[in-house]
């Protein structure tokens, strides 16, 4: 018999976790699925299967849990499934939790003393005909893209075996995953990355390590057609802190940003390192080259709640809101600064492009947004925003005070190629409710609220990372087909 959750904000309302895996066909829709859309959407978070054994838990511990929304028809199916990696189907066979929370050996069951800690709960994407789950402290899951059965890691002919991204970059006009695997150390013990270049058919064909000037968490890397960067937060992972009862990641104050400015098809040798004020970022819109400029579009604050500093004094969420700023990068080394210009002031999460266009110019962008709730993060995003980075416009939705609402993802119209032509969608629950919701926009009219609501006859607790695949992309042709 498993053991009840405790009381936990992350393991309470919105967050209660269902540890249910269903099959629901032809899900019922108020208004109309567009006959021009078609393809799945896929999303992954976190619903831990077992009571962490610290009494204590954070989010980004739970085991991963991948829904995936089919649109074949006009027609809507719902299937989701845990991601079953060697950790989760252990624990499903002792019938408890045997790993520490997010991976603390000292913690852990004799049981799991030496296993892999992978929860693949993070993000979940197609590449190379292969549906991956992803967490960024161990190897991608590989999954069926349709049945959701687990498959087993990734190792890409054994170049990969340690850390992965949560958001490598799949660069559509080459069909590369650009990938890094941080928190490793070298020979000398020295913090460094790996960097990964995977071709649209899933085979490595680049590996670069890059020292690091500390150790860090960095969770996403920002890709342009040409060029690759890695964000170095003020942010440092220290046992020996950890050791005398000091925060195991801490931010430490009045230490600057650092970006690593590397060719992608270069070298570690080549990389240039800039420095900015102290900006937490761990999210960006889109990443492009103009000239010898290159411009970031990213979701970014001064300082961040997720971590306390050295010291453990933690920032509240309202401290710590992350708004959309552009920063430009001039490419040709005649200056190191870079420039910071506010594009919204919103509270926003996760801004995400039209995907065709990563890695090239965009103007649109969509994200979840926070209107009227205290803590975004617990009691959830509230709303959608549409941006038009070029007018400076906003074009926004909110759901009611209560709601929380995922990651809004751009869908594009069957056969349609120009930016932000197609659709917008998200996963919503609303306060108290027992069923959830996935909300279809049209991508250039987000004020005028959904065009069809999709019903979810349960509540989905809220996830991470989304991602849509139409139908007629080489992505899902190369892992579903026709
Ligand atoms: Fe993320």
């Amino acid at each position: 018999m498993a053991e009840a959750f405790f009381d936990h904000p992350f393991l309470t309302g919105h967050h209660t976790p269902n540890r249910m895996e269903v099959d629901a066909p032809d899900l019922i829709v108020e208004g109309e699925i567009p006959d021009d859309l078609e393809g799945i959407f896929y999303r992954n978070g976190a619903e831990p299967a077992y009571p962490p054994r610290e009494g204590d838990y954070h989010w980004f511990d739970g085991d991963g849990m991948v829904y995936a929304f089919h649109i074949v028809n006009g027609r809507i199916s719902l299937r989701n499934r845990w991601v079953r990696t060697e950790k989760l189907e252990m624990e499903l066979e002792h019938g408890r939790r045997l790993f520490g929370l997010l991976g603390n050996p000292m913690t852990a069951d004799p049981l799991a003393q030496g296993k892999p800690y992978n929860t693949g709960n993070t993000n979940v994407i197609l590449h190379g005909g292969k549906l991956l789950a992803l967490m960024e402290g161990a190897p991608a899951v590989e999954m069926n893209p349709t049945s959701l059965e687990t498959l087993g890691e990734e190792h890409y002919d054994g170049t990969i075996t340690t850390t992965f991204s949560a958001h490598p970059k799949v660069d559509q006009f080459s069909g590369e995953m650009i990938n890094m695997g941080g928190m490793l150390y070298g020979p000398e013990g020295q913090p460094r990355l790996r960097y990964d270049v995977i071709n649209r058919d899933g085979k490595p064909t680049k590996t670069e390590f890059v020292d690091m000037p500390h150790s860090t968490l960095m969770h996403t890397h920002l890709v342009s057609e040409n060029w690759v960067v890695f964000p170095v937060m003020p942010i440092d992972l220290s046992p020996a802190r950890a050791a005398k009862g000091g925060p195991m990641v801490a931010w430490v104050n009045n230490r600057p940003s650092k970006l690593a400015l590397m060719p992608r098809n270069g070298t570690a040798d080549q990389v240039r390192w800039l420095e900015m004020d102290p900006r937490h970022m761990y999210h960006e819109l889109n990443v492009w080259e103009e000239g010898d400029q290159l411009i970031a579009d990213v979701a970014t604050a001064a300082g961040t709640g997720l971590y306390p500093d050295e010291e453990g004094n933690k920032l509240s969420h309202a401290e710590s809101k992350l708004s959309l700023r552009r920063w430009t990068i001039d490419l040709s080394g005649k200056t190191d600064d870079v420039k910071e210009e506010m594009l919204n002031g919103r509270d926003i999460q996760f801004p995400r492009p039209d995907d065709r266009l990563m890695t090239r110019k965009t103007r649109h962008g969509y994200s979840n947004v926070n209107l009227h709730s205290i803590d975004g993060r617990v009691d959830g995003m509230d709303g959608v925003i549409h941006f038009d980075t070029v007018t400076g416009e906003e074009d926004i939705y909110h759901f009611g005070d209560g709601a929380a609402v995922g990651e809004l993802i751009f869908a594009p119209r069957t056969g349609s190629t120009d930016e932000a032509d197609g659709y917008a969608m998200t996963m919503v629950h609303r306060a108290n409710s027992v069923t959830s919701e996935l909300a279809i926009f049209a991508a250039k009219d987000i004020a005028a609220g959904p065009i069809a609501t999709v019903r979810i006859p349960f509540r989905v607790p809220p996830g991470f990372h989304c991602n849509y695949y139409a139908s007629d992309s080489k992505l899902y042709q190369q892992a579903i087909g026709n």
